[in-house]
């Protein structure tokens, strides 16, 4: 962090704007917004300051003096030149006083950066002066994410917070918060309705009291790796989550998203390596949940594909805990995304099926071969490598040409990911000429001629190369 981003309270205080033109106009329209009691001087003003500030502002047409930055709690320099700009740029810092100089970050002590503002609620945005117009667009990116109603929310809130305090042990206040901002109260203020919200808020609050309260558990689809993958829903999650119980497959790019002092737990496994047994892992669910915290169980993709969730799921609704669940974008559809390759291309099929290729224990995998190898139907197997010989095997016995296009897609969407692509009866030395080791998905169908891979022979031509 090059800048320290602090808030510094403007209201009725003296604050000078050095410059007439429209530098200074828009700095004016900034601190103005935040009360405060400004001066705006320079030897000329562009009509459309005069026009806007006359009311608003003290206007002093004149060359500023020392005694004028002096009286001030913050300096902003607009529309001067360079030398005019360095000269009260050094009488500022001999006064102590803050200095912006607009465009010259070289001259400034603080700058200011893109806002947001929805009243009790601010964001602000800096690039420590290197890129302003980033700034702006994520400016634009944020904003579109912010309910417009979001100050008011904030507002009623502080309206409660002494009764809260008041009524609510210091260990439940911050679930009970969370729970009023996700709750239809909240809902009710963002659409307008403030005045129905003050009968249910005190409702909320007298119920706190009274109940013991249970917390709730959210099952959540975290991707296959790439975090701008992750659901908006699944990241306000993350963040609220006093407690996350994440899986193997879970990156670390993601979980540094979550709230900083969340509990952690990895209850991840390899294949047949189990670190926690799946019964420990909904027992601590429930737990956790009885002590009234807010649990995310991260899982990675989609947590209803392949991945245990509806067990847990059903666990919890045995216990009577509240569960929800929040989908994430599953391996299949992650990694074809980012090897380009549309798994139902119209060209070349007609279904897609997606299969795992783990069975209990060693097991081959018991699956529907014929169903499988039927024409125009890509195959998605998830946890296939192991036994990517037999399944190209099993396959071709059934029917399924030898020369079908597979890919093999490792680590997909992940700064490490790797494609392969070649034919049916090349799937298991492909996989091994490229060193697969996994997280890697197998497709069959004619849609894996379009990802982008590499080709057996690239693999030992690269070989070669190495040699
Ligand atoms: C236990 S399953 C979980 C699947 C997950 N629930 C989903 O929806 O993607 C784990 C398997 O998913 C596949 N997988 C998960 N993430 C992947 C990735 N980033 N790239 C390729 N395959 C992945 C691999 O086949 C891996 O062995």
């Amino acid at each position: 962090m090059e800048q320290f981003p602090a808030y510094i309270s403007l209201r009725s205080r003296p604050v000078l704007i050095i410059g007439g033109g429209p530098g200074a106009l828009a700095k004016a329209r900034l601190v103005l917004a935040a009360g405060a009691d400004l001066t705006v001087i320079a030897p000329e003003f562009a009509s459309e300051v005069r026009e806007e500030l006359d009311a608003r502002a003290r206007l002093i047409k004149r060359e500023p003096a020392v005694a004028d930055i002096e009286a001030s709690v913050i300096v902003f320099i607009a529309d001067v030149d360079e030398s005019d700009a360095r000269r009260w740029a050094d009488v500022a810092r001999m006064g102590g006083v803050l200095l912006n100089v607009v465009d010259r970050p070289e001259l400034c002590d603080f700058t200011t950066p893109s806002i947001i503002d929805r009243g009790q609620v601010t964001v602000s945005i800096s690039t420590n002066g290197a890129a302003p117009v980033l700034g702006k667009k994520l400016r634009q990116n944020i904003e579109a994410l912010l309910p417009s109603r979001l100050g008011e929310l904030a507002e009623f809130a502080a309206k409660y917070r002494a009764s809260v305090r008041a009524r609510i042990p210091a260990q439940q206040r911050r679930a009970f918060w969370e729970k009023f901002f996700d709750s239809p109260i909240a809902a009710q203020i963002l659409s307008g309705d403030e005045w129905g919200a003050h009968e249910q808020m005190l409702a909320l609050i007298n119920r706190s009291q009274t109940e013991q309260e249970v917390g709730v558990v959210h099952i959540v689809g975290a991707g296959p790796g790439d975090p701008e993958l992750l659901t908006i829903k699944a990241l306000r999650l993350l963040q609220q989550a006093d407690v996350i119980l994440y899986d193997r497959l879970v990156s670390d790019e993601i979980l540094s998203l979550a709230r900083r002092d969340a509990e952690r737990f990895y209850v991840g496994k390899a294949k047949s390596n189990h670190a926690v047994p799946q019964e420990e892992i909904e027992a601590r669910m429930i737990a956790f949940a009885r002590e009234g915290k807010m649990v995310v169980r991260l899982k990675g993709g989609d947590p209803f594909v392949f991945g245990r969730g509806g067990e847990e799921l059903q666990a919890l609704q045995n216990a009577s805990i509240p569960s929800h669940v929040c989908p994430g974008v599953t391996a299949a559809t992650g990694c074809a995304a980012s090897a380009n390759m549309a798994l139902t291309h119209r060209d070349f099929a007609q279904a897609v099926t997606f299969v795992t290729g783990h069975a209990k224990g060693e097991a081959d995998p018991d699956l529907d071969w014929p169903a499988l190898s039927a024409l125009k139907n890509t195959l998605v197997v998830y946890m296939g490598v192991s036994k990517a010989a037999l399944i190209s095997a099993k396959l071709i016995e059934h029917g399924r040409a030898a020369s079908t296009p597979v890919a093999v897609i490792e680590n997909g969407t992940r700064s490490n990911q790797k494609v392969l692509k070649g034919t049916l009866c090349e799937l298991d030395d492909l996989i091994k000429a490229g060193g697969v080791k996994g997280p890697a998905l197998l497709v069959v169908g004619e849609v894996a001629a379009l990802a982008d891979g590499e080709t057996l022979t690239m693999l030992s031509g690269q070989e070669r190369l190495v040699a």
